[in-house]
């Protein structure tokens, strides 16, 4: 059951199929286009949509808004010191801001960074400056409890072939572009001594760290007994620095972390800071968002809480798989991820069958799910000039943390079991218009006739 009871409600508004159908024309076919009072159940995303507590939203209250060197800032290193294991820490507004002051200290053109999967906004800002992502991800095929691995061999020998064009390694725990799938701390460990042979900083995209945490403790018998405290803090100890979304784990709307060890890149970044986001005490926060991520990153890391955050993702995973549904397995920490590749298989990469899934998620029960495939993924290699399209296409549903009822997800598996059922009619999708990087936040699609 929900460890928490509900002080507050909004509303949602109830539309018909036909009300839907006339929505998305006027949207475009994007579902990021669709105003959000026309959405029924939004899964969009659970990033910065979760429900704060009291507690949070009291401390929001006594936030304190000097420009410089506020209570709130105090407040905030004090949970950080107890969590992470970093020398030096930044606040920004967003995790892609961590990302971008990241990319342009550390990447020059033509460089490669690898990683499990990178994520969207990760790959754009790495793109963007002339670098290129490159995922390393364990087979995917294997049925294991740690699909977000990194295959070591791969890595080791992508390090020893290309070890002049790599600033940094990362690694994306839970991996959300993979699944959501965790990463297990013996991996950690493997890819940072790994990075350490060939003399290289391992960055850690830290968005999930605790839901990783919670599924360490729950499948590497090792950990068992260890706090969610303990084996984050163990995590961070076997790397050089992160990046942080406080959206998610922090269970904030808004708030972000880059988290360093070295004192020269800590410095470069806070210059870079202090040009694009604020002070290097509130890096482009009000004093309250700091006080609420403060909060946020206790309660996120609480066992109760995680326990039915998790159990939530794997009834409802239960619930698809009992129908036939073909849905990532194990469950991830965060969203179920249906594979709209397997549901759709006359549809090729280059016709969007997961955006096709998606829309007709949409049509069918008002639910706003996000396609995490070659709408979201496919990129123009520097490297090869080819497009590179990503393994799998996905559905991703992301469930909002705190935010969605027991009866609310009833309704999701229905609906998603109704476009199952009727998905040999489903047509491909072309994309209209849109913009070189970050195609799905704002291209525009049509059906294929
Ligand atoms: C794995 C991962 N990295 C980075 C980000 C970017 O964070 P933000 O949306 O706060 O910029 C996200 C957001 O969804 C994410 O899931």
């Amino acid at each position: 059951m929900e460890p928490f009871k509900i002080k507050m409600i909004e509303h949602i508004q109830i539309t018909t199929k036909k009300e839907r159908i006339k929505t998305l024309q006027n949207c475009k076919y994007n579902l990021f286009n669709i105003p959000s009072n026309l959405v029924m159940i939004d899964l969009l995303t659970d990033s910065g949509t979760g429900a704060m507590s009291d507690e949070q939203w009291s401390a929001i209250m006594t936030g304190d808004e000097s420009y410089a060197n506020s209570k709130s800032f105090e407040n905030l290193k004090k949970i950080i010191h107890e969590l992470f294991n970093y020398k030096f820490f930044l606040p920004v507004h967003q995790g892609r801001a961590a990302e971008a002051i990241l990319s342009s200290i550390l990447i020059n053109k033509g460089d490669l960074i690898p990683s499990n999967n990178h994520f969207d906004t990760t790959s754009a800002n790495i793109l963007d400056r002339g670098g290129t992502p490159v995922n390393l991800v364990a087979d995917t095929n294997i049925d294991n409890s740690f699909k977000g691995n990194i295959d070591i061999n791969k890595l080791d020998a992508f390090l020893n072939n290309n070890k002049e064009r790599i600033p940094y390694c990362m690694v994306t725990i839970t991996n959300n572009a993979g699944g959501g799938q965790p990463v297990s701390l013996s991996n950690i460990e493997d890819i940072y001594n790994t990075c350490k042979k060939y003399n290289k900083k391992l960055i850690i995209d830290a968005c999930r760290f605790a839901e990783n945490s919670w599924f360490i403790k729950q499948r590497e018998h090792k950990y068992k007994n260890w706090t969610i405290t303990n084996i984050a803090k163990k995590i961070f100890s076997l790397s050089d620095g992160a990046t942080f979304s406080a959206k998610k784990d922090a269970i904030v709307n808004i708030g972000g972390l880059l988290l360093l060890n070295d004192k020269d890149i800590f410095e470069n970044a806070k210059n870079e800071l202090i040009i694009k986001e604020g002070f290097p005490t509130y890096g482009g926060l009000s004093g309250r968002d700091i006080n609420a991520m403060a909060i946020g990153l206790k309660e996120g890391c609480d066992e109760k809480y995680l326990e039915y955050r998790t159990g939530q993702i794997s009834f409802l995973h239960k619930k698809l798989i009992d129908a036939g549904i073909p849905v990532i397995s194990p469950p991830g920490g965060h969203a179920i991820y249906i594979d709209a590749g397997k549901i759709l298989p006359h549809i090729p990469p280059n016709q969007y069958p997961a955006q096709a899934f998606s829309l007709e998620c949409y049509i069918e029960g008002g639910i706003r799910s996000v396609e995490v495939g070659s709408v979201m993924l496919s990129f123009l290699s520097p490297d090869t000039n080819q497009i590179i399209y990503p393994k799998l296409e996905l559905v991703r549903f992301a469930i909002p943390r705190r935010t969605y009822t027991q009866s609310h997800l009833l309704y999701v598996i229905d609906t998603i079991i109704a476009v199952f059922k009727r998905a040999n009619t489903i047509k491909g999708i072309k994309i209209i218009d849109s913009p070189k990087l970050l195609k799905h936040f704002s291209a525009s699609f049509d059906w294929i006739s």
